[in-house]
């Protein structure tokens, strides 16, 4: 089974080192006017992040080019206890 196809309706996007958004499940990814992309057979997308791709919004491996850098990670989950 495919790791999309278990996220079910879930979207998944994971912040990649140094690189784009990786976007998995079922999406609609639309420019501001309303026009979509045609993702069709796509079970996961990498969208820029640094601003400097040729082929926006999606990544086309420039980051690397440019050495854009950022490693975002999520802060520790907030125990119960001190909610
Ligand atoms: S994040 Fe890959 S080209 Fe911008």
């Amino acid at each position: 089974m495919a790791e999309n196809e278990a996220l079910g309706s879930e979207v998944k996007i994971t912040v990649r080192p140094n690189g784009p958004y990786r976007v998995e499940g079922s999406i609609k990814l639309l420019d501001a006017n309303g026009g979509q992309w045609d993702l069709t057979g796509k079970p996961a997308v990498s969208l820029c992040r640094c601003g400097a791709s040729a082929n926006k919004p999606f990544c086309d491996g420039s980051h690397a080019k440019i050495g854009f850098q950022s490693a975002p990670t999520a802060p520790p989950p907030v125990e119960a206890s001190q909610v």
